[in-house]
């Protein structure tokens, strides 16, 4: 697995480090609003369970499972797998995303949540592709600007394996165009 991993782009330490800011300034904002923390599986799952564990206050987490057609690293068209079978209506959601890449995946959830009317809605990304956006979609927390590189790891897939890393690294290309 690791000889598969041209570069480490993010350390477990830098990410863990990283979470804990995320938390403390969600702190100022949540403490008592318990939030809604929604995670979109699959890739964000390390994420939003890295990140609740820093929260030292009361919220309530929730999944949306959404995943893409197409070739593994390019994001074609999206499908929700689960229904959203909890209460949005007048909750402060708080979105944990694992990348924010064209945006594409975001978009749609965002306007679906939306629609559901929550008290409020912000979107924490652990980390930002910006050079490819294609929606005009802004994260409100960002961990890591990262470049434009198919990066796997801490929750991230390449034809779902990679995702048990503990760091955020570059794959390397032969191993998705060879
Ligand atoms: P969009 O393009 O909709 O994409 O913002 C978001 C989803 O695409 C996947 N994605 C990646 N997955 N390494 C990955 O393992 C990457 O570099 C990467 N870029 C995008 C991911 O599932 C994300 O939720
Ligand atoms: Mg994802």
């Amino acid at each position: 697995m690791l000889r598969d991993i041209e570069r480490v782009l993010l350390t477990g330490e830098q990410i863990s480090e990283r979470i804990k800011s995320i938390a403390e300034e969600l702190k100022k904002e949540y403490e008592h609003k318990n939030p809604l923390i929604l995670c979109i599986l699959k890739g964000s799952f390390i994420f939003a369970a890295d990140l609740v564990r820093e929260l030292d206050f009361p919220c309530t987490v929730e999944f949306i499972c959404a995943s893409s057609y197409g070739k593994s690293t390019v994001s074609g068209d999206l499908i929700i797998k689960n229904d959203i079978d909890f209460k949005v209506a007048g909750r402060h959601v708080i979105i944990a995303e694992d990348i924010l890449d064209t945006g594409r995946t975001l978009k749609h959830i965002m306007d679906i949540i939306s629609a559901e009317k929550p008290a409020s809605l912000k979107l924490c990304t652990l980390l930002d592709k910006p050079e490819r956006r294609e929606q005009e979609i802004k994260a409100d927390i960002i961990g890591f600007e990262i470049p434009n590189e198919f990066v796997v790891g801490y929750g991230l897939d390449y034809a779902e394996k990679y995702r048990n890393l503990r760091f955020v690294g570059v794959l390397k290309k032969d191993v998705y165009s060879g």
